[in-house]
């Protein structure tokens, strides 16, 4: 084989490359020289650095990460992990990684579905948040600070500490950290009640490309409007926000009712969307129709779907029974079915954890991802037929994996107006669809064959969601979003994905990307793009 010289230099670059990763290199040297300006003697920086020289690099890098599909040999790895012990050393990041024209990936709870909190294709440094899980309450005012490295769990935990009848709103899964949960929207089990966490946002500290904290005050209403919902990692880095706590009921109920198809599970499903979103916004009840093995005996082992219906009302048993008897008989839920509980114990239940689990869980924090993960989501505005539901189960047990998570809209989300925050997908929607695919077994081939079933799933159900954009949730990164306009400019490529995520919004989150961030340091697969022409 003749080698050209354009293709010797192809291959020696890319050694360059390997050799510079492996070891170090001027821009990592520098970059570290750097920040030792941002070191101060009670807060030295140097015990917050790791290169890949550091034997905890590794351990440090995978602790944050909550998805095995992006800790591949061939995944791209920072130069550098700065594990921010204090907001010095967020503002020497910033300007460090600045000067020596490096990325920054800034990450708080690693949840990111496609990574992009730790992978970047371009040389970059990770900016890592998790020390500075700071969480001040104040009762008097009915307030909360809390640093972006908190997790939600910590939220709940310590608002449960100090009452019993606070509660916030924001993910099920207590490990999912607020920078990224919060920044990109957030919603949990209490939106109906509440709205999204943002729309209880009151105030945030942030430092910006010049190094600089600002407050709401300081940042001004479009930085504090784009930050509640358009993605913290395209206009700077979150330091804190300053939520208002929600009153919850001293004892609220939970439940987690299946029900096969056998049991009717589609015409419930098909009847819970008539009701979902309009339900007292007191409940809240998920449908999450999933892959399940029908048990050997019956089934000879086959995949089948099973129907969880997953609820959380702010009262007791017999209000929710009686409610339900009266607006949705169809679950026929049973008071067996149903679990009183304080609402922090109601955040565990709601992580799958079993009854009696104890709400310590609240404050632990994974150590490495066990498993692959893909997830999409969709917006559904009219009620999908049976006959199309009954298709759609087909298709899944036929990919043999795959679950769904059908989340009612109504109540509250329909009162808050599109452009209060980023967040558009606010009255008109039923309920919002997410798409999971999980699965332990590695390879390329395996993932490649789950992709392609996430794509199915999605392709088959274009004519029964939202058109024109077909909406997407921000937090449900998909990189599929987009993915299909090569051949557009940079920006009109943003526009795809932008217009899908904030709709009409995201004209405003470029006029306030132009202005906080013109030469575009915070960027990322899926960020605001400043104007084109700007400057
Ligand atoms: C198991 C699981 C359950 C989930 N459940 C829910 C749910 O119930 N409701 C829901 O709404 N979402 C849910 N999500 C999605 C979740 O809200 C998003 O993945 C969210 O972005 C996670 O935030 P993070 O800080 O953990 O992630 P990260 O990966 O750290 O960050 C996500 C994004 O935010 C940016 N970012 C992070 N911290 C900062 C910061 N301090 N300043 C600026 N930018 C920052 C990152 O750069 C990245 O772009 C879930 C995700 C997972 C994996
Ligand atoms: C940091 O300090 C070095 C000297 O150690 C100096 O040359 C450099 O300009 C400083 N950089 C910044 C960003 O302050
Ligand atoms: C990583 O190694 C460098 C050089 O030996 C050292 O200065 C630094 O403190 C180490 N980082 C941590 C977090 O221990
Ligand atoms: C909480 O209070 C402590 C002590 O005053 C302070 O150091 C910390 O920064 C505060 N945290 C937040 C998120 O405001
Ligand atoms: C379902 O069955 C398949 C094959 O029979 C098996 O490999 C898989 O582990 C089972 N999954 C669960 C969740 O039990
Ligand atoms: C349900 O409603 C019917 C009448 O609509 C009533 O007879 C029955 O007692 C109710 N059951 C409960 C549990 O409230
Ligand atoms: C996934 O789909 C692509 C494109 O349709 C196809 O080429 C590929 O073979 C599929 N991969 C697997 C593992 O099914
Ligand atoms: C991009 O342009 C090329 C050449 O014009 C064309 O073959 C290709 O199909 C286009 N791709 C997309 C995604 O539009």
């Amino acid at each position: 084989m003749k080698l050209s010289s354009s293709t010797l230099l192809i291959i020696f670059s890319a050694l360059v490359l390997l050799v510079s990763c492996a070891t170090s290199s001027p821009a990592t040297d520098n970059f570290i020289q750097c920040l030792s300006n941002y070191s101060q003697p009670a807060n030295p920086i140097f015990e917050a650095i790791y290169t890949p020289k550091n034997s905890s690099f590794p351990s440090v890098l995978l602790s944050y990460i909550r998805n095995k599909r992006f800790t591949t040999p061939t995944t791209p790895k920072p130069l550098a992990i700065v594990t921010a012990m204090h907001e010095s050393h967020v503002q020497g990041t910033v300007l460090c990684a600045k000067n020596q024209g490096l990325q920054i990936r800034i990450r708080s709870g690693g949840h990111d579905y496609e990574g992009l909190s730790y992978v970047s294709y371009v040389p970059f440094v990770i900016l890592d948040m998790f020390n500075l899980r700071s969480i001040n309450i104040s009762l008097e005012d009915e307030t909360a600070w809390v640093q972006a490295g908190a997790t939600v769990g910590e939220v709940y935990y310590r608002i449960a500490e100090k009452s019993k009848e606070h509660g916030f709103s924001a993910a099920a899964c207590h490990s999912v950290g607020t920078g990224g949960h919060f920044s990109g929207g957030g919603y949990g089990n209490m939106m109906r009640k509440y709205g999204l966490s943002v729309d209880n946002v009151i105030d945030a500290q942030i430092v910006n490309v010049n190094g600089i904290i600002l407050d709401r005050k300081s940042m001004g209403e479009d930085l504090f409007w784009a930050i509640r919902g358009g993605g913290g990692a395209s206009f700077g880095v979150i330091l804190s926000w300053k939520i208002k706590l929600l009153r919850v009921p001293p004892i609220v109920t939970v439940f987690h009712a299946y029900r096969t198809l056998e049991q009717g599970a589609t015409d419930i499903a098909y009847q819970w969307q008539h009701v979902g979103h309009k339900l007292p916004e007191d409940l809240f009840i998920r449908v999450m129709p999933q892959v399940f093995n029908a048990s050997q005996d019956s089934q000879g082992g086959k995949k089948t779907v099973v129907i969880a219906f997953i609820g959380l009302f702010l009262g007791q048993t017999q209000g929710l029974l009686s409610l339900l008897n009266e607006s949705f008989p169809q679950l026929g839920l049973q008071q067996n079915e149903c679990n009183e509980m304080s609402w922090v114990e109601s955040t565990v239940f709601w992580a799958d954890h079993p009854i009696g689990t104890s709400i310590n869980v609240l404050l632990e924090r994974p150590k490495q991802p066990v498993i692959y993960y893909k997830g999409r989501s969709d917006y559904v505005k009219e009620v999908i037929p049976k006959e199309v539901l009954e298709s759609i189960w087909k298709l899944m047990i036929h990919g043999g994996i795959g679950w769904m998570q059908w989340n009612p809209y109504g109540g509250r989300m329909q009162e808050i107006s599109e452009s209060e925050t980023p967040f558009p997908h606010r009255a008109g929607n039923l309920f919002l669809i997410q798409y999971g695919f999980n699965w332990l077994e590695d390879g390329i081939d395996v993932t490649n064959k789950n992709l392609n079933l996430s794509k199915a799933l999605h392709d088959a159900m274009t004519p029964y969601v939202s058109k024109s954009p077909r909406e997407a949730f921000f937090c449900y990164r998909d990189l599929d979003v987009g993915a299909n306009s090569d051949n557009y400019t940079s920006f009109d490529k943003a526009k795809v994905y932008g217009v899908t995520y904030f709709k009409g919004n995201f004209e405003r989150l470029v006029r306030v990307k132009t202005m906080v961030d013109p030469n575009n340091f915070f960027k990322n697969e899926q960020s605001i793009p400043p104007l084109p022409n700007y400057k």
